[in-house]
Order: structure tokens, then sequence, then C-alpha cells
């Protein structure tokens, strides 16, 4: 899930904007990038460099290139084959250095293409996967002596995910692109054109969204896509939303400014929802067939299913399922009659998400999906949807999105009750209303508490978080963000099955976090909370009430009195918080933490 960026055509400094649209990028992978261009006069340079391009002034990087070329091709990286290296980084090289390659993907085939070039001669200096085509490229332009046709045929031989683009020295004013899976698309620009990952950092208007199998020839003025038959191929422009800069000059990171974004982010999405008291959605229009939903998602996104779950049976009497999408797409799944699939998530560009539903479309279902990203792959390919308004997310670790990703849920659970006639608790609309105000509140309330919290525990190399019911995924939510930005190994589980096992851990050094919001489950998590107190375990706990839970545990945090069904709303907050301020009393980059993208477009 790298990015991958290309542009060909006349502006000066062509160097200067691939490497502003890479530093844009860097969300889908930043442990080390790499630059190519080609010279009007055949001169092929290359950089490569571990570490964060952003972290770099442009002029640093240009004092290594010639900033003047015909084409500039660029890739910021997440390691899917070989070592954070420069080697691996790329752009990787054909043995006679003549073609430049840069791949978003994996190759599936890489071990057996590698093996057949090593026999007649070629050699292999990175441990990619990549550097496989960049050499049977080299090989099918010997045979061809076309490198139209020496692509087409390279690609064809290719098995796996790939966004490619290639550029050759011996033909200074011709860039092609390829794609496979991995998302791909060509903007007009500046006398050229762009290519790149993602439409949305281009600053343009349209782009033109490559299909599986299109290749493209990109020349300064023209554009030609085709298939694997070198058959023309059409492609439409879809409008592109405009990049939203990332500014951020109130807080020291992009992630507590989204966590703190999460009031106006429930705003939005209500915007024009819940007028008055009613909940309207185009996403459910048609959907009165609706008869049983299944969810699919990956991390956080399959948490929110989860509660999605619980919204959609509780409000809507909908029997609902939740599967990850890595298992689902392989799994050949029984699907019912009046079956919808409910694809959750925040960048839309999920490959495994991405694969589940194409598996469930093969087989005829219906799809609506919650997404935030506008114009992403998975809010192109749903028969319906509703996207979040949560605005860009910067931090990897999801937040806002994931606060919207809930609420999203319960107005479509709401709505699909309306469409059912189904009454509603009556004063769940007004409550609903009152969130935004109740998580500035929380907000302003708990943030300082939780970093005493975390003082303490910073240190601590382990933590357990449990919750029931409605609390439950919200645990697999707090101990999935202190993994991510923290790099403490937690986990967490459904409250009672704690005595299954996981309560052998227990000791005075084993921190808990203890989600209890639940009025109809307060007295079991009590007594989970006497059990792990009775072996020494120290209680992080989260309540609403004045209980017995508040009164024993180490720290207690108090969140405002709300309906049951919107405490994950706010409960989520002090995970979040807890995550954060350990993450960064550890010296971590909350923003970027290792070894994360934003957006994982390889399966
Ligand atoms: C959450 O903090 C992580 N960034 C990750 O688990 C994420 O939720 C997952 O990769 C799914 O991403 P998506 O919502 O963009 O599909």
């Amino acid at each position: 899930m790298c990015g991958i960026v290309g542009y060909i055509g006349t502006i000066s400094r062509p160097v200067n904007l691939v490497i502003d649209v890479l530093k844009r990028l860097e969300y889908r992978g930043y442990d080390s990038w790499g630059l190519s261009s080609i010279t009007c006069d055949k001169r092929l340079n290359f950089i490569r460099e571990i570490g964060k391009i952003s972290e770099l002034s442009n002029d640093t990087v240009i004092d290594h290139m010639n900033a003047d070329a015909a084409i500039v091709i660029g890739h910021t990286r997440w390691a899917t084959h070989g070592k954070v290296t420069s080697e691996n980084a790329h752009p990787q090289l054909s043995n006679d250095f003549k073609i430049a390659i840069v791949h978003n993907g994996v190759i599936e085939n890489h071990e057996e293409i590698r093996n057949k070039l090593m026999e007649i001669g070629y050699d292999f200096h990175s441990e990619t996967d990549t550097e496989v085509i960049v050499n049977l490229l080299q090989n099918k332009y010997v045979l061809l002596k076309n490198f139209k046709k020496a692509v087409i045929a390279t690609v064809n031989e290719l098995k796996g995910a790939y966004g490619i683009a290639i550029a050759c020295c011996s033909i200074p004013h011709r860039l092609y692109i390829a794609k496979m899976s991995s998302p791909l698309s060509i903007c007009d620009y500046d006398g050229g054109f762009l290519v790149s990952s993602d439409p949305n950092v281009c600053d343009a208007k349209e782009a033109i969204i490559l299909e599986d199998g299109d290749i493209a020839e990109l020349s300064y003025d023209k554009v030609d896509i085709f298939n694997k038959n070198a058959e023309v191929v059409k492609r439409d422009s879809i409008l592109i939303e405009p990049y939203e800069e990332f500014k951020n000059n109130e807080y020291p990171n992009y992630m507590i400014k989204e966590i703190f974004e999460q009031p106006d982010a429930l705003r939005n999405l209500m915007r024009g929802r819940l007028v008055d008291d009613a909940v309207t959605l185009d996403a459910t229009r048609d959907l009165g067939w609706v008869e049983r939903i299944k969810i699919t998602a990956c991390g956080s996104s399959w948490y929110a299913g989860l509660i999605g779950q619980y919204y959609f049976e509780k409000i809507a009497s909908i029997p609902t399922s939740v599967e990850y999408a890595s298992e689902y797409r392989y799994k050949d799944p029984i699907i019912e009659d009046n079956t919808l699939l409910i694809p959750i998530s925040q960048s839309g560009e999920t490959a495994d998400t991405i694969a589940a539903i194409k598996m469930a479309k093969d087989k005829g279902i219906g799809t609506c999906a919650v997404v935030n990203t506008v114009g992403s792959a998975i809010s192109r390919m749903c028969d319906s949807g509703i996207y979040l308004r949560a605005g860009r997310e910067y931090g990897v670790a999801a937040t806002k999105s994931f606060s919207n990703q809930l609420l999203a849920l319960l107005l479509l659970a709401i709505s699909f009750a309306n469409l059912k006639k189904k009454p509603l608790d009556e004063s769940l609309l007004s409550d609903i209303k009152q969130l935004p105000d109740v998580v500035s509140d929380t907000l302003g309330q708990i943030n300082d508490k939780i970093k005493d919290i975390a003082l303490k525990y910073y240190q601590s190399p382990n933590f357990l978080y449990i919750g029931r019911l409605l609390e439950y995924p919200i645990a697999l939510e707090g101990a999935l963000k202190l993994k991510e930005i923290s790099y403490i190994h937690a986990e967490g589980m459904p409250a009672a099955e704690l005595k299954h096992g996981p309560i052998a851990l227990i000791t005075d050094e084993m921190p808990t976090v203890v989600v209890a919001t639940q009025s109809s489950a307060l007295h079991k998590t009590e007594n989970n909370v006497q059990e792990i107190k009775a072996r020494g375990g120290k209680i992080i706990s989260i309540t609403k009430d004045d209980t017995a839970i508040a009164e024993i545990s180490d720290y207690n945090i108090k969140i405002p009195y709300l309906n049951d069904i919107l405490c994950p709303l706010i409960s989520v907050i002090p995970m979040q918080l807890l995550a954060y301020h350990i993450a960064l009393l550890r010296g971590h980059d909350v923003d970027k933490p290792r070894n994360l993208a934003k957006s994982v477009t390889v399966e």
C-alpha cells in the first residue's frame, strides 16, 4: 500500500511537483521513498532514501536530481517484500539502467519470474517483488523491439495486485502505467498529465480512474488507454473534491486535533439527515426489501460494525452479522435472499473490503457503503451509501471517522426501523442531537485526568480491555488504539471471557481498562472487576453511574449519563486519549506510527 505518482509534460521543475504529491501520499506508507526522472536528452536520474520524504525540504531532494525533466515518477513505500533499505526502495531499475518503475501492490508470481530471468542472466539487487517487473520488461523490450508491446506482454505475465508507472530513457516522451486492484488515476495537470494512487491529492477538478486490467500510454498531450489485448478502452472522468490541505496551527499533531474535531464531525454527519424529529437518508430510500444485513470491514471499521450489528438488531429488528472482509472474501459464504451487504471503511480503498464487496456483488447481493472518503473505490462500487462527512483524517489511528461510523450506523438503523414501521425509543432522537455537545463537554472534562493515568501506566508492557454488550467493541477499539500508537501489547475482550483464561495474566502489574456503561450488565461487570481486584490487578474504569465499580477502581473516569445505546460514542473518547497520552510519553510519532499506513491497499 504504497503511494505512486508520475508526471509527463512541459512544466518547469516537475520534480518539485512530484515531491509535493509524494508528501501528500505519505499516508499510504512512509518507511522509504524515491524518485526517478528522464531528461529530454535521455538521461535517467534517480534517488532512493529511507525515512519520510515529508521530513525533507524539496531543495534537499532536488539538489540530488535534475529538477528539469520530461518525465518524473515517485514512490513512498510501505514494505511488503524486503526490509526497509534504500536498495528495496523504489524506483526499481532494470539491469541496463534504462527503465525505472514504481509499484503499489504485490506480485504473487515474482519468484517464478525471477528464477526464469536469472536463468537467462539477469541480476537482482533488491529483495522486492517489483524488481522482477522491470527486468521482465527489459527482456520483453529486447525481444519485441517495441516498448508499448513490451509493456503489454509484461503486464500479461503478472499475477497479483499492481499500480505501476514506468519511464524509459530511450523514450523520454512516453509514460506508461498499468492497474490491477491497486488504485490508479490520471489527471490533466498544467501542460501535461499527473498519474497517482489517489486523485484527491492532485489539485485537479477531474480524474480518469483506471479499472482492473487497464494499461495507459501517456505523452505530453494525449492519453491512450487499452486493455491487455491492446484494444482501446474508454474511461470516464469523475469529479474530484478540492484537496483539503491539512492545516494544523492549534494542535501539536493531527491525532489530537482530530479527537477534538469529533463534536463538529458528528454535527456535519447529522446535518440534513436528522431534521426536527426525523431521520432522512437517501441511502435507504429503495431498501424496503432488506430482511438481513451482512456488515464487512477491517480493523477499527470492523469494531464499528459490531456496534452496527447491535443497532440493526435492537432498533430495526433486522438479523445482522459482521464479517472480517479478509476472511469473508475467501470463505464462499451462503448468503440468503434479501440480504444487504454494508461495507464500512474510512479510506474507501481497503483491498480486503473491496474484494469482499466484489465477491458479494458477483453473488448478486445489494450493497450500501458507509464511507468517509468521497469518490473512493468503495463509494463508487456500491449501489448506495452514506458518507461520514468526518473530513479528511490524517492520523493513521482512526478517531473522528470511528465515531462518525457509529453515528452513521445508528442513523441507518433508525431509518430501517422507520421503513419497517418499528416504534423508536422516544428520547433517542433528542438524545442523539445532544451528542456533539456531550462529546465536547467530555473532552474538556476528562483530558487532564487521562494524562495522570497515562503518566502512571505508560511503561506498562501489557494492558487488558474489557466491556459488555456495546462496550465490548469499544474495549477492542481501546486495545487497538493503544497497540497502534504506543506499541504496548493490549487485548480487548468481552468482560465475561476473562475467567475463561485471560485472568491468568492478572498481576499487580497488569492494568485492566473496564468500560462499564451498559446498565443491563452493570452488576455482572462489577463481578468481573471484583475478580480482578481479588488477584491484585489494577483497574481503570469508565462509568456513567455512581457504581461500586467506580469506588474499587484505581482510577475512575466518569462520563455524562446517556442512554446505553449512545454510550459507545462517549466511552471511545477516554480510549483514544489514553492511547494518545501514553504514546506521547513514550516519544512516538502518533500521526505516523511505525509499520502502519492510513489506507491498506494490499491484501
Ligand atoms: C484504525 O485505527 C486503523 N487505521 C485500521 O485498523 C483501519 O481501521 C483499517 O485499516 C480499516 O481501514 P478503513 O476504515 O479505511 O477501511
